[in-house]
């Protein structure tokens, strides 16, 4: 079973191997229990611990991350909150509906509509027409979840820093999947050639059917998820990771967050926080740096072995 185990619980094994603390896996891993003499300290999910329940609370809900870091004058993509009407109306309101519909007409270029706790990408919708709108608002809201819809911005780069501790742990683009053309080939061809066929159902029939010309570059799909085909590439020294890290640092230290992944992307050449998560999940990225990833796991485990009584 070891093969199919996620890189979190391969890494928390090893280190309490080093450390002579004992590990009890359950829940196909998504429960540890590590032990080190009378000291029980646990893992669950991407979670290992270290941010207080508020710090995590508000990093997992994007409407709080952004109302809380609009407060800190710190830079991040709006995102308005719409509760499941499910709720009942003396918690939606009434208007909630027109509230969307509104956001959609101050943003001509679209809105992304996405589940308020949501990760990996899963269930993130662009609108431009509010026949789309609904479409992914049902979608989401079938799964009882709350919404956000934040304004669809044209993202020029996308970053994710490790924060642990106030420190920029790692620093890495995400460089979405693309092809170049050849002026001969469509965009579909070009994408079955590059073994991306499952990124076509994102893109419109007009697009995949056209020939791209030569030379020109085109991406397979809007989204920076790692899950949707995204490379990461770590960032060296410079400017740019200065930048990310210390927009990162910011928002972590005004939440209050110990060990996070804050994504931070450019828009019209301004950097801002797009989303923090609590869990620090570095599945895609272990398989490409499994030391990197290894040593900010230890670094991590070191700190709640370190502060345990
Ligand atoms: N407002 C937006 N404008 C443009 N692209 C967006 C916007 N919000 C999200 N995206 C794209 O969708 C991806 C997933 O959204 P994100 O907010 O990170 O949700 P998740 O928690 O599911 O990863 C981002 O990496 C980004 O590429
Ligand atoms: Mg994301």
């Amino acid at each position: 079973m070891a093969g199919g185990e996620r890189i979190f619980v391969q890494a928390i094994r090893r280190y309490c191997a080093e450390h002579d603390i004992a590990v009890d896996v359950r829940a196909s891993g998504w429960l540890i229990a590590m032990r080190k003499g009378a000291r029980c300290r646990f893992a669950f999910g991407y979670d290992i611990g270290l941010n207080s329940a508020i710090a995590h609370r508000l990093a997992n809900d994007k409407s709080a991350t952004a109302e809380a870091l609009e407060m800190a004058g710190v830079p991040c993509v709006p995102h308005h909150l719409f509760l499941n009407p499910s709720m009942g109306v003396h918690v939606t309101g009434a208007d909630w509906r027109q509230g969307m519909l509104a956001l959609l007409a101050q943003n001509p270029q679209g809105v992304v509509v996405k589940p308020n706790e949501g990760t990996s990408g899963r269930a993130v919708f662009k609108a431009t027409n509010s026949d789309d709108l609904d479409r992914a608002v049902t979608e989401i809201f079938s799964s009882g979840l709350g919404l956000v819809i934040a304004p669809y911005v044209e993202i020029e780069d996308e970053v994710r820093v490790i924060v642990l501790d106030g420190k920029p742990m790692i620093v890495y683009r995400k460089e979405r999947p693309s092809v170049v053309g050849d002026g001969m080939q469509t965009l579909r061809e070009l994408a079955s050639a590059a073994g991306q066929d499952r990124r076509l159902r994102e893109l419109a029939a007009r697009e995949l059917n056209a020939i791209v010309p030569k030379g020109e570059r085109r991406l397979l799909t809007w989204r920076h998820n790692l899950d949707a085909g995204a490379k990461p590439i770590l960032l060296d020294e410079g400017e740019v990771r200065a930048d990310c890290a210390k927009l990162a640092i910011d928002a972590a230290n005004f939440i209050g967050i110990t060990f996070a992944s804050i994504d931070v992307v450019r828009v019209d050449g301004i950097w801002r926080v797009l989303e923090i998560n609590s869990g620090v999940m570095m599945e895609g990225l272990g398989r490409l740096h499994p030391g990197l990833v290894q040593a900010t796991y230890d670094a991590a485990l070191d700190r709640i072995f370190e502060t345990a009584h």
